[in-house]
Parts: structure tokens; C-alpha cells; sequence
């Protein structure tokens, strides 16, 4: 009988897919996908998905404007194959600090990107901490907003740290890492990072909040050059915390942000596996990945089945 419910990937991340595949065991649709010598992107979709309720599974990491591609094609193909429900799995959403216009003639591409994918024919859009929670108002389909918290929880209470305080590297991070901090049942401090210039330059002024002695725990959505992190750790060294980890939720990781990493007070790097790893990152003993693949296998079936995702937030 023909499946009706339908995995596929795109080249994105193939070892988050084939985990979620695994452990909902499902599996995933043959796919050709593929560029030509001229550069343009090619899909197939070998399987019948007529009528199906199709899950792709595509972060938009690097490349990130070929991952994108790759994904609107796939929808494209999908809805002129008469798929019954195109949901986009896209657990690292690319363009998402391009959310308001806050310069003159600056374009919002976090807003493009949402129109992309409904006029390309996607139903659903499941994503995982979108740098500001009003991204979900971008698109007019539902979006299943997840958040890779109640795993870094979970995995910080099993290291059982002496004296934790959660920080924000921005006052625009502090209700993040505030929802950690309580359950950790810790505090909370915030830095006071200003950004210079549109080019991966940050400068940290201040802390606002207790750390004398403490450990802390850096927690921000994104770690991409890793300046916002770096330079804030250094600052926490002067204010005399003991320790500092750091938790992310997606690994961008961009230019020398993994050498910089290793030379830099941080203890630990934990990150998510929305975006894989780089070999250099793989190799560095600084990082240590958290798998969220069980938190989507288990979205995409209730969402299949038409259950609440509301266990998933505990
Ligand atoms: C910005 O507001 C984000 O939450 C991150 O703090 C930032 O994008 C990280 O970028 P980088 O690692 O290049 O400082």
C-alpha cells in the first residue's frame, strides 16, 4: 500500500534526516537531486506522492541560497505531483536576523524567504528557534515553532554545575535565556553587546546582573563568526566568573569562528545539529553537538496524526 506520510531531504543536512528517519521510522523518499555543469539545481522525486502528506527536511545552512533553491524546487515538485500536504521541516532558518527594516534601503529577506516558500507551494513550515519569534507573523501557513531548550536543560541539570548563571549576550536574547535560566533554577544576566557596522562586528560594553563566582552559561540562538560569544566570555573572565560554557542552538560557525573558539576562555561549546558540522568543528574538542532529531521525529508524526506538539515543549 502507498505511505501516507512521506520523508524526504535535501542535501542540507542528510545525517539529521537520516537520524529522524530512524527513530520515526519512516523512510525517506528516493530523491534525485543534483546540479547541472551551468550551475542550476535538479530534482526527481522517484516515489509516487500523489495524495501523500510529505515532510521535507531541509535546513537552510550553507550554501545557504543553493539549500534554498533546492528546497523551493522540491515543493514546486512535490505540489505538481499532487502531494496532499507540503510541510517544510526547516530546523535552521537562514536570513532570519534580516527581520525589519532598520537601515534605510535594507531589504527584510526573512520576509522574501516566507513568500518564497508559499508561493512555491509549502503548506507548513516546522522550524527551531527563529532568531526573533515574530518571524512566525512573516508567513501566512502555520508554522510549528519548536525550541532546542528543554534539551540543553536537561542536558546542563546532568552536569550538575556549581553555582550556574544563564547570560544573554543581548538584552534581544534575555527572554531566551531567561526560560532557560528557569529551569535551571539559576539567574539570569544580560550583556549590553552593541553591533558596529553590518559586517560581523560586535562590541561589548557591559553586564548587567550577578557573576562574581559563578559559572556561566552563555546562551544565545545562533554562534555564526562567534564574536557575539568570544568577546562577551572575556568580559565574564573580568567580572570573575569561575567558569564559562556555552549553549547555541544553531552552529553556523562561519570564517575563523572554531580557531577563535579554541583560543577563547569557553570551556564548552554545545550546539544542535540543525547544521552539520564542518570537519575542522567535528574535530574540535571544544564543541560537543545535542541531537534534536528526536524533538522533529516526534513533531512530524503528531503533526501527521494531528496531535498537539505541546509535549514537546516540556
Ligand atoms: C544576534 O543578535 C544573534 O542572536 C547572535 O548573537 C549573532 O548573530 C551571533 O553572530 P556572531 O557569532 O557572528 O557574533
Amino acid at each position: 500500500m502507498k505511505p501516507d506520510i512521506i520523508l524526504i531531504s535535501g542535501r542540507a543536512n542528510l545525517p539529521l534526516a537520516e537520524e529522524i528517519s530512524a527513530i520515526a521510522e519512516i523512510p525517506l523518499c528516493n530523491v534525485e537531486l543534483f546540479k547541472f555543469s551551468n550551475d542550476e539545481s535538479f530534482v526527481k522525486i522517484n516515489d509516487n506522492v500523489r495524495g501523500a502528506d510529505v515532510f521535507i527536511i531541509q535546513p537552510t545552512c550553507r550554501p545557504v541560497n543553493d539549500n534554498l533553491i533546492e528546497l523551493l524546487i522540491i515543493i514546486d515538485a512535490l505540489r505538481r505531483a499532487s502531494a496532499r500536504r507540503i510541510n517544510c521541516v526547516i530546523p535552521y532558518f537562514a536570513y532570519a536576523r534580516s527581520d525589519k527594516k532598520d537601515q534605510p534601503r535594507v531589504p527584510i529577506t526573512a520576509k522574501l524567504t516566507a513568500d518564497l516558500l508559499s508561493t512555491a507551494g509549502a503548506d507548513r513550515v516546522v522550524t527551531v528557534d527563529l532568531h526573533a519569534e515574530q518571524i512566525q507573523g512573516f508567513f501566512n501557513i502555520p508554522v510549528d515553532h519548536l525550541y532546542a531548550i528543554p534539551g540543553f536543560a536537561r542536558h546542563f541539570l546532568t552536569m550538575d554545575l556549581d553555582n550556574p548563571v544563564v547570560v544573554s549576550p543581548d538584552s534581544g536574547g534575555a527572554n531566551r535565556a531567561r526560560a532557560l535560566a528557569k529551569r535551571l533554577d539559576c539567574g539570569l544576566a544580560i550583556g549590553d553587546k552593541r553591533r558596529v557596522g553590518n559586517i560581523d562586528k560586535t562590541i561589548l560594553l557591559n553586564i548587567i546582573g550577578d557573576v562574581k563566582n559563578k559559572t556561566a552559561i552563555l546562551y544565545d540562538d545562533i554562534i555564526d563568526t562567534g564574536g557575539s560569544l568570544i568577546r562577551i566570555a572575556g568580559v565574564l573572565m573580568e567580572h570573575g566568573v569561575k567558569k564559562v560554557y556555552a549553549a547555541c542552538t544553531h552552529g553556523v560557525l562561519s570564517c575563523s569562528a572554531v580557531q577563535n573558539l579554541e583560543a577563547s576562555p569557553i570551556e564548552q561549546l554545545f550546539i544542535t545539529n540543525t547544521i552539520p558540522l564542518s570537519p575542522q568543528a567535528a574535530a574540535c574538542k571544544k564543541i560537543t553537538q545535542l541531537s534534536i532529531a528526536t524533538m522533529l521525529a516526534k513533531a512530524i508524526t503528531n503533526i501527521h496524526q494531528e496531535e498537539s506538539l505541546s509535549v514537546l515543549f516540556e
